[in-house]
């Protein structure tokens, strides 16, 4: 259903051609971040997805699901753990590579962060390929940690990412706020 506040969160978010390269349709979600209400309600509906769960720590990517991921956190009265890009954290880390259209990209997250009994959420702002999310699963997991769901705030179909992520999720859910 095409609700109020999808709409709103919709009306947010800004199309930016040939970003970062010629035949790309950036996503902008600045505009969304930079209006309170608009911002509001997103933190809101990934708090409702955060609770419904019944997470215990919220996962964000970097960059953008740091800053989507934070205000949920402090909402849920949950802890915060950032997956990031290799070589930004400081202290022991475990790793995960990936496959690009064009290389390999690498995250990595704090092994001490996560233990077995966390249920974690994860939360970024898009879903293209499917690459990061699937990626982050499988890093979670190797951590000990359960991944209890996917929260994204759209979702690009035509990429095909949520059949990828969806298999590596093995029955948890991916939830897209908008699907575009
Ligand atoms: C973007 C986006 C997701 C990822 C989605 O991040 O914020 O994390 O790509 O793409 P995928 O589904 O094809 O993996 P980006 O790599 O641009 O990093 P940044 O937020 O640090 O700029």
């Amino acid at each position: 259903e095409t609700t109020d506040a999808a709409a709103l969160l919709l009306s947010r978010i800004r199309d930016v051609e040939d970003h970062p390269e010629p035949g790309v349709m950036f996503k902008d979600i600045t505009p969304l971040l930079a209006d309170p209400k608009a911002f509001a309600v997103l933190s809101d509906a990934l708090a409702v997805i955060a609770g419904a769960t019944g997470a215990t720590k919220i996962v964000g990517l970097e960059a953008r699901g740091f800053i989507l991921g934070a205000p949920v956190a402090v909402q849920a009265g949950l802890g915060f753990i950032p997956v990031r890009k290799a070589g930004k954290l400081p202290g022991a880390t475990l790793s995960q590579a990936y496959d690009l259209e064009y290389g390999s990209a690498e995250i990595e997250v704090h092994a001490e962060d996560l233990t077995t009994t966390d249920r974690v959420l994860v939360i970024d702002d898009v879903l293209a390929t499917g690459g990061t999310a699937e990626a982050s699963v499988r890093l979670i997991r190797r951590a000990g940690a359960e991944v209890v769901g996917l929260a994204v705030l759209m979702e690009l179909g035509f990429l095909g990412g949520r059949a990828r992520v969806e298999s590596a999720l093995a029955g948890a859910p991916l939830e897209a706020l908008l699907r575009l």
